[in-house]
């Protein structure tokens, strides 16, 4: 049965790679990512309940194009064609997340019989397939009950996590031993309370920091509670960083990029390296933190990986009248963008491995997510030709071979993403797979990028 439009054999146009594989270790796990709301559909089905997703989606004026994750790409019923794209790719790794709000409906209480079932057969199917399962906890689908109960900004929403994390290891755990606690916490923290462009939609700081302190406190309250279920698990943390700097030598905005890393990056490192909240960003926000004794050693529980999701570098300028951390990012002209408007640099993510390794120590990093949106055109046979995508792929493949070179431990490469999907407040128009979906089909058709990094898998097992 041929299973997408495209077969994987070869990436016309698109020249020699130029990525030195060998750099990298010969045991590597080469994956994708998607994560549970972006892809699953099935809102409503086998007793799963509605996150802050599902809300903040139906709000009119949320999500461009009033588009929601009701039906998505279809995965819960489709997965396993999914699963054999991903064996077309020629991948060996696969990064999923679980829906809390599938397993454990009501955020505590009960658990879903149906709800894990779906994960079993999920994690069984990548299994019998060669495809290690790597298990996000929370990709930003918090059970609505827990929301109307305060959410993050409540300090027992953190043990709620911690609960159901090992809840879901005890299940899974003979079976997967890759394990994340959350995918990026700032978008949680910042995005969804401070910026108010995703769920749920708050722009309040205090709410914001108090939710910041609750995701990391969740994280390591989690993270024993995985270990406590399944011993063997390996555990990280997925953190979204970015490269900062300032867009002039002044040193207004040399203090805003200070700032602005300590609002993306240091404010999310530190605490789980073990070194505290930094001070420098305590006295910007100005909040008190909801402390108490024996929480910072919780959130520093030590870790068996780091990840790392890298988009795009920032250029910031300070910004003394917005919101905090009063700095604000600047665009730097006759730089390439994606479709998401986002610059392409690749060295930033050579930087950012060699600094997770350097400064913080990592004994083990998977590039998490990397990828691109660009607005693909489907031709005439139905192909999908995405020569920037699949550069941006091999530019970014390259930078993390230069990194390992130079003694960063890296040890995976997930590409965001497997499948267009649901881009949270941008909806469906922003694709980022290396297969497209027809969402009025649900037609998956193999893109030039997905051709593009079956060759270089290929090319890396060949060595
Ligand atoms: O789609 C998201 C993903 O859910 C988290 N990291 C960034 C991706 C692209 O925006």
């Amino acid at each position: 049965m041929t299973l997408s439009e495209t077969r994987t054999d070869t990436a016309p146009g698109l020249g020699p790679l130029d990525i030195d594989l060998a750099a990298l270790p010969r045991r590597f796990a080469w994956g994708t990512a998607t994560s549970a709301y972006q892809i699953e559909g099935a809102v409503a089905e086998d007793g799963r309940a509605p996150s802050i997703w599902d809300t903040f989606s139906h709000t009119p004026g949320a999500v461009d194009g009033g588009h929601t994750g009701d039906t998505a790409c279809d995965h819960y019923h489709r997965w396993r064609e999914d699963i054999a794209l991903m064996r077309e790719l020629g991948t060996n790794a696969y990064r999923m997340s679980v829906a809390w709000p599938r397993v454990v409906p009501g955020g505590d209480g009960p658990a879903n019989p149906k709800g894990l079932a779906f994960y079993d057969r999920l994690v069984d199917g990548l299994l019998d397939a060669g495809i290690t399962p790597s298990v996000t906890l929370y990709h930003w689908d918090l059970p609505q009950a827990l929301q109307d109960r305060g959410g993050w900004p409540e300090r027992a929403t953190a043990e709620h996590f911690a609960a159901y994390a090992g809840l879901v290891a005890a299940r899974l755990g003979d079976r997967v031993t890759q394990w994340a606690t959350l995918n990026e916490p700032l978008c949680s923290a910042w995005i969804g309370h401070l910026e108010g462009r995703m769920a749920p939609g708050w722009s309040d700081l205090t709410a914001a920091v108090r939710a910041s302190y609750h995701l990391l406190l969740g994280h390591g309250l989690a993270t024993q509670a995985v270990r406590a279920a399944a011993p063997g698990a390996q555990i990280g943390i997925v953190n979204n960083l970015s490269t900062i700097e300032p867009a002039t030598d002044g040193e207004a905005d040399r203090a805003a990029a200070v700032r602005m890393d300590g609002h993306v990056n240091r404010w999310w490192l530190d605490p789980v390296h073990g070194h505290g909240f930094p001070a420098d960003m305590r006295e910007v926000y100005a909040v008190d933190l909801p402390e108490r004794p024996g929480d910072l050693a919780a959130i520093a529980t030590p870790l068996d990986w780091t990840g790392l999701n890298y988009y795009f570098p920032q250029t910031v300028a300070a910004d003394p009248g917005g919101p905090a951390p009063y700095a604000r990012q600047i665009d730097r002209p006759g730089v390439p963008r994606t479709g998401m408007d986002w610059e392409v640099d690749a060295d930033g993510l050579e930087t950012l491995l060699m600094r997770l390794t350097e400064e913080y120590g990592a004994r083990r990093i998977h590039v998490t997510e990397n990828g691109s949106s660009y607005a693909d055109t489907v031709a005439a046979d139905g192909s999908v030709h995405d020569p920037e995508r699949a550069r941006y792929l091999t530019g970014h493949l390259a930078a993390c071979a230069r990194a390992a070179r130079r003694g960063a431990p890296l040890a995976g490469y997930y590409a965001w993403s497997l499948l267009d999907n649901f881009e949270w407040a941008y909806g469906y128009d922003k694709r980022f797979g290396l297969v497209r979906v027809d969402y009025a089909t649900q037609r998956r058709t193999v893109k030039t990028s997905g051709r593009r990094y079956a060759e270089v898998i290929a090319a890396h097992r060949a060595l």
